[in-house]
């Protein structure tokens, strides 16, 4: 810098002003420069606007007992009743605290979920995944996924079975509690992730980021009834009620 200054100095007047403007058109290209790569960087990321989720408790869409080849009723009522319904009264609880504006998608809220609460991370969360959870299982389903859906993800993962054992893998190995996702990253890349507790990919602290395709719930209040310690045993049943037709219009949706 030193050296910077004395050249400067010693130079003749027109070259001093010749050196300003030249300075001054190269930091206003850095700056174009940056904030045309900011620019690039948020246009590559992945949003889908036709899938948003709201405050409010969806109706389950769904029987309690619809999906008993992989999920008893018992459980389905007690997950949806109370743990779910939970999540989302807390979840207004916390935005009605923090001044946060229901009407608008809770995406808002997931994407800067670190400026707000641990009680807004949490419901937020919780609310979100559990919503995302009952539209990605029905009673009546294809074995598997058709179309750009299953292309992508026999290129991403080797084949179909690859991709489920993979997928299995990241919901047995969760610690604790925590859901496995099927994303499509910003790169529009499709990942398998893993969560703790009721983090998900769109939140702005998750390791991997991305738009979830598919979410599976882990926490024991989603399978003990039936299966006790055997989570394993309840996601080899569960891939039997996969909605992949749902999963396969989220897909659409971000492409
Ligand atoms: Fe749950």
């Amino acid at each position: 810098m030193h050296n910077f200054i004395q050249t400067f100095f010693m130079a003749p007047l027109h070259s001093r002003r010749g050196f300003i403007v030249s300075s001054a058109k190269a930091g206003l290209g850095i700056y174009l420069g940056s904030a045309l790569l900011q620019s690039c960087s948020s246009a590559r990321k992945v949003v889908s606007s036709k899938y948003t989720t709201g405050f409010q408790q969806q109706p389950l869409p769904y029987g309690y007992n619809a999906l008993n080849e992989a999920i008893d009723a018992q459980t389905m009522e007690i997950h949806y009743s109370k743990h779910a319904a939970g999540y989302a009264t807390n979840l207004n609880d916390a935005a009605k605290a923090e001044g946060v504006d229901t009407s608008k998608p809770l995406e808002e809220v997931l994407n800067r979920v670190s400026k707000y609460s641990a009680k807004m991370r949490n419901n937020a969360g919780g609310h979100y995944n559990h919503e995302l959870f009952w539209k990605c299982m029905s009673p009546n389903n294809q074995a598997q996924p058709t179309g750009q859906l299953v292309t992508a993800i026999t290129s991403s993962f080797g084949s179909f079975d690859a991709f489920k054992t993979q997928f299995s893998d990241a919901g047995k190995a969760r610690f604790g509690s925590g859901w496995a996702w099927l994303i499509v990253d910003n790169d529009k890349r499709l990942r398998i992730s893993s969560t703790p507790n009721q983090d998900n990919p769109l939140m702005n602290v998750a390791e991997v980021k991305g738009f979830p395709l598919l979410g599976l719930d882990v926490w024991e209040h989603a399978y003990y009834l039936r299966y006790q310690n055997k989570r394993a045993d309840y996601i080899n049943n569960w891939w039997k009620v996969v909605n992949w037709n749902y999963i396969s219009d989220r897909y659409q949706s971000v492409l």
